[in-house]
């Protein structure tokens, strides 16, 4: 799973003068912040006021992603960029304010599989009638309602529209954070997954890897290129030694394909222009799932994204790699007679000319 930081929005709902949620939003902040500091997470304070999105007036469907409007754009783009969401909000007539409604009615995916927290306040109920009703709202959205919440009886709370210093609120703001961080990370594949090319096992999906997939890199590769070490009787394998950083540097200017499924690394395969030969490297299958086509599967979808004006694929792997050696020759490709003094070998396949 990737490593990128949990960028969290701090949603201030109530927008009338006077309102009390920015002081309430506040206080969330100055609750949360050195716990998200030592998390690494990114809180990104939001106040609907400061938004000014009027009643919803596009004329697609949120799910249609079209949105013809500013205001609309600049949500979707806030929305979008969130793992996760911390909701303050007031309760009005036991209900959720109008101004929350219409945010959530304004888009749609850029909503899905991720974590809601609540920050509720209010008189007699602290506000959970409106959490109540925004949580049987949001689970249609495919947003996941935090269990942990903090709830605000305002004339306990409040002195001079201030809110009172109170150790076990500020506790029970950190649990939220803490909770909606770890449902966010166990959500990111289910985010992950939904519009990306499907990949070749059944629910499986590709993504481009990055350096923030490093770690997960590093682990795969250490673990496919032990067969290789010991068939090849060497230790001189750059894939067995490279440190996390000289994995996050070649990610940087390789184009890495990965197949994931349910947040699980299974395979990658990494290309590259060279001149005019498109290189194919790296190419590895986790361990269980050896002999079912995907690492043939993930060579012909590096061979199919060559660049137009390629002629050849090379690639390289250990002279005594048989099985792997196996594998290239029934794709087509054929060894090149030179002589490595590392132990590894050069295949080599022609591409067709008008690419
Ligand atoms: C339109 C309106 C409806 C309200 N309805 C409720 C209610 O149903 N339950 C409740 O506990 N407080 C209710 N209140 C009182 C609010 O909890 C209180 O005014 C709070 O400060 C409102 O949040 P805000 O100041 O951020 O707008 C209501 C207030 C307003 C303005």
């Amino acid at each position: 799973m990737s490593t990128k930081p949990v960028r969290v929005l701090t949603l201030v709902c109530s927008t009338r003068p006077g309102a009390l949620g920015p002081e309430v939003g506040r206080w969330l902040l100055d609750a949360i912040t050195p716990r998200a500091t030592d998390l690494g997470v990114e809180l990104v304070p939001v106040a609907l006021a400061d938004l000014n999105l009027p009643f919803l007036d596009e004329e697609e469907h949120p799910s249609s992603g079209v949105y013809r409007q500013e205001h609309t754009r600049r949500w979707s783009a806030l929305v979008d960029a969130a793992d996760g969401f911390i909701v303050i909000t007031p309760e009005y007539n036991y209900g959720m304010p109008a101004t929350l409604k219409n945010a959530l009615d304004y888009l749609g995916r850029e909503w899905a599989w991720k974590p809601m927290g609540f920050v509720s306040y209010g008189n007699t109920s602290a506000g959970t009638r409106s959490v109540q009703h925004a949580k049987q709202v949001v689970t249609t959205l495919r947003l996941v309602p935090l269990g942990a919440t903090v709830a605000i009886r305002i004339a306990e709370a409040t002195e001079h529209g201030r809110l009172r210093p109170d150790a076990a609120r500020d506790a029970a703001a950190v649990g939220v954070l803490d909770e909606l961080v770890r449902v966010a990370q166990a959500l990111r594949p289910m985010r992950e997954r939904s519009g990306a090319r499907p990949g070749p096992l059944p629910g499986s999906y590709l993504r481009r890897l990055t350096a923030d997939d490093a770690p997960e890199v590093t682990v795969l590769q250490r673990c496919c290129w032990v067969d290789e070490a010991l068939t090849n009787d060497t230790l001189a394998v750059p894939a067995l030694s490279e440190s996390l950083d000289q994995v996050r540097d070649w990610l940087d200017t390789w184009h890495t394909t990965g197949v994931w499924l349910d947040g699980r690394l299974l395979g990658m395969v990494r290309t590259r222009r060279e001149g005019d030969d498109w290189h194919i490297g790296r190419l590895a299958v986790v361990p269980d799932l050896r002999g079912q086509g995907l690492g043939r599967w993930l060579l012909r979808a590096a061979e199919a994204a060559a660049e137009p004006g390629c002629d050849r694929v090379t690639l390289v792997t250990g002279a005594k790699s048989l099985r792997n050696i196996d594998l290239y020759h029934s794709e087509g490709y054929r060894m090149v007679p030179a002589h490595h003094e590392d132990g590894t070998a050069s295949l080599v396949k022609g591409l067709a000319t008008h690419r």
